[in-house]
């Protein structure tokens, strides 16, 4: 039975991040890195699912791009990841550990330290891997690359915000804490 739930929750999970990436990217011109919401989802699996389920649920993702056009925009897994964006979705992937190994360091919870966690492990750590890759991708020097990046840093953080919240109101009630 909480076999069948978790396989439910992963799934339901990986179908949220396939339907953020219907919104359509908002480019921004001056890098070749769009704004976009399924990131949200990403937050959202980490938040909701933990370590092992959430990165399950973005790899149960990202093999399901292997066939269809579920990146927003229209992209596929092996078109991304031949792409600019390759390391935002690296950092994807890493988020949901990432955000359980800080959690360990936790000694006492509070929203404000819970949104501070997602942000490190879904903002900073996925924003700094995308602008490294970006910058050994266009053969451009770390620096702008990373300074360019800022533009995530508000968007992203209302994301971060908005998982955070969901986040604290509903781990509970699927048993993760
Ligand atoms: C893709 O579909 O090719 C991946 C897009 C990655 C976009 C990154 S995720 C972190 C940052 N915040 C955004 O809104 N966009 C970038």
């Amino acid at each position: 039975m909480n076999r069948t739930k978790s396989l439910i929750q992963i799934a339901l999970m990986s179908t949220l991040i396939v339907i953020l990436g219907l919104m359509p990217p908002l480019p921004l011109g001056f890098i070749p890195v769009p704004i976009v919401l399924q990131n949200l989802g990403i937050m959202l699996a980490a938040i909701l699912l933990g370590a092992k389920k959430g990165s399950l649920a973005i790899l149960i993702f990202l093999i399901l791009g292997l066939f269809l056009p579920v990146f927003t925009g229209g992209g596929t897994t092996l078109v991304v990841f031949a792409g600019p964006t390759a390391g935002y979705v690296v950092g994807w992937l890493l988020m949901p550990l990432a955000l359980a190994g800080l959690r360990r360091l936790l000694l006492f919870s509070h929203p404000l330290i819970s949104f501070a966690l997602v942000w490190l492990s879904g903002v900073l750590l996925v924003d700094v891997i995308g602008a490294i890759y970006l910058a050994h991708y266009t053969n451009a020097p770390l620096l702008p690359s990373l300074l360019s990046n800022l533009v995530f840093i508000p968007g992203d953080s209302i994301k971060a915000a908005i998982a955070t919240i969901i986040g604290t109101k509903y781990r509970k009630q699927l048993g993760l804490e």
